[in-house]
C-alpha cells in the first residue's frame, strides 16, 4: 500500500475527520465550529496553558500543574477529574468556549494545538505557556496504543509499521510532531517553559520545582514530596481522577491511557530499517535545532520518594555494600541477588541509590524492555 492509501483508510476511520488550518483533526472531539472560534478566545493574565503534542505528558503536567496551584491540596484534586481541573481548550464542556468565560481564576488549560494557531493573545505573552516535549519515538508508540483504544479514532486495526509511516509524514490527527516542537522552540523569547518528558523522568524533583518557580509557587520540602508522591505514575494510575479511565471512548479491552509511563519502548516497536529511516527523518528536521536534543533512552534511575522524615540513616553512597534490600515478594529476589540489573548492560544499582535528607530510600523500576508493568522491586534502608 502506498502512503496515501493507508492515510485514505486511516482517515475513513476516524469519526467526523476533517481538516482545520491545514491539520487533520478527529471532528468527534475537536469540533470545528470550536476551532474557528479559538482565534478570538480572551486569555486572562493568571491563565495557565499546557501544551503539547498529544502523548507527551500533556495529564502528568497537568496533574503537577494542578496541585501546584491548589497549594498542594490532595484532598481537593482528589474531589475533581483532571478533565475539570484542567480544561482542554479545544473540547471545552458543551464544547462552549463562551462557558470558559464563568471559570474562577487561574484557569489551567490544556492545549493539541501548534503555536501558530493559538489564541492571539496566547502568542503575544499575555498568559503562562508551559511547553511539553517528548522524543517523538516513544510518542509515535504511545500515540498508536492511544488509537487502537479511542474508538473516534477508529480503533486503529493497523500494524505499528503502518502507523509510524503516517506518523512520520505528519499524517496523523493532530499533524506533525516535528512542526509542532519547533513551532513552539522558535519562540524562545516568548513566556514559555520548556520541559522534556525524559528530564521529568530523569529528576521529577527538579522539574516540579521548575514548574513551581515559573508559577510563582514557594512549595516548602514537605509540599514537594507530596507532589513527588502524587503525581508518580503508580499514583496516577490508581488514582480515578486522573487516570482518565472513566473515559467512554477508549476500549479498556485494548489497553489504558496510563499505559507504561516509561523512556524507551519504542525499542519494543522499531525494527532496524524503522530506526534507520526515523533517525535520517529526525536529523534532517532537527538538525539545524542544535540547543535542542532529546533522549530516546536514559540510564535507569532510581525514584526517589519521601522517607519517613524523621528517621536518620548512616549510609553514605560509596560504602552501600552492607545495605540490606528488603523484598516484598520472591519476583524481587530474582533482582536482589546481583547488583547488576542485566537489562541495562551493567547499570550497578547500588550506585544509583541516592539521599533524601539522611534517608536513603530508592526502588528501582521495571526494565524498560520488559512489557509487564513498572513496580517498586527495591526498598534499600
Ligand atoms: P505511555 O503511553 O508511553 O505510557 P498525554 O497525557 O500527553 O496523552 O501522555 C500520555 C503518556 O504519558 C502515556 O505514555 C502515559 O502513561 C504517560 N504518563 C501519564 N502520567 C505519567 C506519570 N505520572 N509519569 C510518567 N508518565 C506518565
Amino acid at each position: 500500500m502506498t502512503l496515501n492509501e493507508k492515510y485514505e483508510c486511516y482517515v475513513k476511520e476516524i469519526e467526523e475527520a476533517h481538516i482545520w488550518q491545514g491539520i487533520l483533526y478527529p471532528g468527534f472531539l475537536f469540533k470545528p465550529e470550536v476551532l474557528n472560534d479559538i482565534q478570538s478566545f480572551k486569555v486572562r493574565k493568571d491563565d495557565i496553558f499546557i501544551a503539547t503534542f498529544p502523548k507527551s505528558g500533556t495529564t502528568w503536567t497537568a496533574e503537577i500543574v494542578s496541585l501546584i496551584k491548589s497549594e498542594v491540596n490532595i484532598p481537593f484534586v482528589k474531589s475533581l477529574d483532571i478533565s475539570e481541573r484542567v480544561i482542554h481548550l479545544e473540547t471545552p464542556p458543551n464544547r462552549s468556549l463562551k462557558l470558559l468565560e464563568d471559570l474562577g481564576s487561574p484557569r489551567i488549560f490544556g492545549t493539541h494545538l501548534p503555536f501558530h494557531l493559538l489564541p492571539d493573545s496566547i502568542k503575544k505573552g499575555d498568559c503562562k505557556v508551559i511547553y511539553v516535549m517528548r522524543n517523538p519515538k516513544d510518542v509515535a508508540v504511545s500515540f498508536y496504543h492511544h488509537h487502537r483504544m479511542a474508538k473516534d479514532l477508529g480503533n486503529f486495526s493497523g500494524s505499528f509499521k503502518d502507523f509510524l509511516a503516517l506518523f512520520s509524514a505528519g499524517k496523523t490527527v493532530c499533524g506533525s510532531w516535528f512542526d509542532h516542537v519547533i513551532g513552539y522552540w522558535e519562540q524562545t523569547e516568548k513566556n514559555i517553559l520548556f520541559l522534556k518528558y525524559e528530564d521529568m523522568k530523569k529528576n521529577f524533583r527538579e522539574n516540579i520545582e521548575k514548574i513551581a518557580d515559573f508559577l510563582g509557587a514557594d512549595l516548602s520540602d514537605e509540599q514537594i514530596f507530596k507532589v513527588l508522591n502524587h503525581c508518580s505514575f503508580e499514583s496516577m494510575q490508581k488514582n480515578e481522577k486522573a487516570n482518565r479511565d472513566w473515559i467512554p471512548i477508549f476500549d479498556k479491552s485494548k489497553g489504558n491511557f496510563m499505559r507504561k509511563g516509561i523512556v524507551g519502548d519504542w525499542k519494543n516497536y522499531f525494527d532496524q530499517q524503522d530506526n534507520q529511516a526515523f533517525m535520517s527523518l529526525y536529523h534532517a528536521k532537527m538538525g539545524q535545532y542544535t540547543n535542542l536534543k532529546f533522549e530516546f533512552e536514559i540510564p535507569l534511575q532510581p525514584r526517589l520518594l519521601p522517607n519517613q522524615p524523621n528517621k536518620k540513616t548512616n549510609f553514605s553512597a560509596k560504602n552501600s555494600t552492607p545495605l540490606s534490600i528488603t523484598n516484598s515478594s520472591p519476583q524481587e529476589n530474582e533482582y536482589s541477588s546481583s547488583s547488576t540489573d542485566n537489562a541495562f548492560n551493567s547499570i550497578n544499582y547500588e550506585s544509583s541509590i541516592k539521599f533524601i535528607n539522611n534517608n536513603v530510600f530508592a526502588y528501582h523500576e521495571r526494565s524498560l524492555l520488559s512489557t509487564s508493568p513498572t513496580s517498586p522491586l527495591f526498598i534499600v534502608r
